[in-house]
Order: C-alpha cells, then sequence, then structure tokens
C-alpha cells in the first residue's frame, strides 16, 4: 500500500492538517505540495487538501484532481472559515466530487480554519463572500488539536477503506 498526501494551502491552515494527515498514515507513504506532483502512477490512495476558497475547490487543487487517472482511490479534506457541517463547506466537496466523477471517493474531512481579520473585514464588504466571512470569525484557534486528532482518525477509516 502506497499514499500520497498532496495539499493546496495560502495561509498554512490545510499545509498544517497535510502534516497530520501524513503522520497518521501508517503504511508506505510521501507527502508534496500539489504543485510538485510529478508522477503519479503507482500509489493506491491520494489524500487531496485545500482550502474551500469562493465556496470551491481553489483551481490549483481542481486541475490537479483532473489529472487523476481513471478510478484512482482519492480522499479529500480542506480547511474552511465557515461553519463545519453547513452548507458552505458541504459545496466545496461537492465540487471536489464533481470533478472526481471518474476517481473513487472514499471520503471526506473537514474542519475550520483562520482567517485574518483584516482580509475578513475586506471580504464582509462583498455580497459574494459575506456568509463565510461573518462566520469566519469564530475560527481563529483552527484547526487545533482536536481538529488533527479527528484528521487523524479519518487517515484510519481511509487507508481500511483503501484496502
Ligand atoms: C480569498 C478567500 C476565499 C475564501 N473563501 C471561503 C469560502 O468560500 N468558504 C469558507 O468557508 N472559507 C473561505 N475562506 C477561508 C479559508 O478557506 C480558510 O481560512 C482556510 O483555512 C485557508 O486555508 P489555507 O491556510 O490552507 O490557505 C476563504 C479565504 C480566502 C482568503
Amino acid at each position: 500500500m502506497k499514499v500520497l498526501v498532496t495539499y493546496y494551502t495560502q495561509t498554512g491552515n490545510t499545509g498544517k492538517v497535510a502534516k497530520a494527515v501524513y503522520e497518521a498514515v501508517n503504511v508506505q507513504k510521501e507527502i508534496l505540495p500539489v504543485s510538485e506532483v510529478k508522477a503519479l502512477a503507482g500509489y493506491d490512495l491520494v489524500f487531496c487538501g485545500f482550502p474551500v476558497q469562493a465556496h470551491s475547490v481553489p483551481g490549483k487543487m481542481a486541475e490537479f484532481i483532473k489529472t487523476l487517472p481513471k478510478g484512482q482511490k482519492v480522499a479529500f479534506f480542506a480547511t474552511h472559515g465557515s461553519l463545519r457541517g453547513g452548507q458552505l463547506p458541504r459545496q466545496a466537496f461537492e465540487s471536489a466530487a464533481s470533478l472526481a466523477a471518474n476517481l473513487k471517493v472514499l471520503g471526506q474531512f473537514g474542519c475550520r480554519g483562520k482567517v485574518d481579520p483584516k482580509v475578513i473585514d475586506a471580504l464582509m464588504k462583498k455580497p459574494e463572500h459575506k456568509v463565510w466571512a461573518e462566520e469566519a470569525r469564530g475560527a481563529d484557534g483552527n484547526p487545533d488539536a482536536a481538529d488533527l486528532k479527528e484528521a487523524a482518525e479519518f487517515v484510519q477509516a481511509m487507508v481500511g477503506k483503501a484496502y
């Protein structure tokens, strides 16, 4: 069993979760920022991590997902400013799933990720960002230790499923 953990991170939150994901993998593994992935063959499972941006998957990760070989087993993880379990993060996972129509999606994990208050203030003025930006004010301690622990549990479940 060989696992790739790849991620895109703009401000470090998803990178932090990616590291916890990588550390929790107990088989042969690699971790690479999405811009550095070259060969895609030979992975039994690929974890793809991204920050939710504008309710969706950032372009760099979206492009990568489209290059994965047909039938590839994947698991998604994301960080987002909005509340967990709500419609906003769900929308981004639905976008990821639609990009992965030819892949085998084993599961997904999301947790909150802090947003710079100055960025929130700026984005609150834009109607398309107002709703999540308002929610993001409560994410200033995330991802936290509990988030990283849950991420590790998610990894165990996904690796189990990939066998
Ligand atoms: C330009 C921009 C757009 C964002 N859009 C959303 C969004 O639509 N929904 C959401 O919940 N969070 C949104 N966020 C918050 C990020 O998803 C969150 O802070 C995430 O943890 C950032 O991850 P990173 O540090 O790995 O880049 C946005 C942040 C930025 C800067």
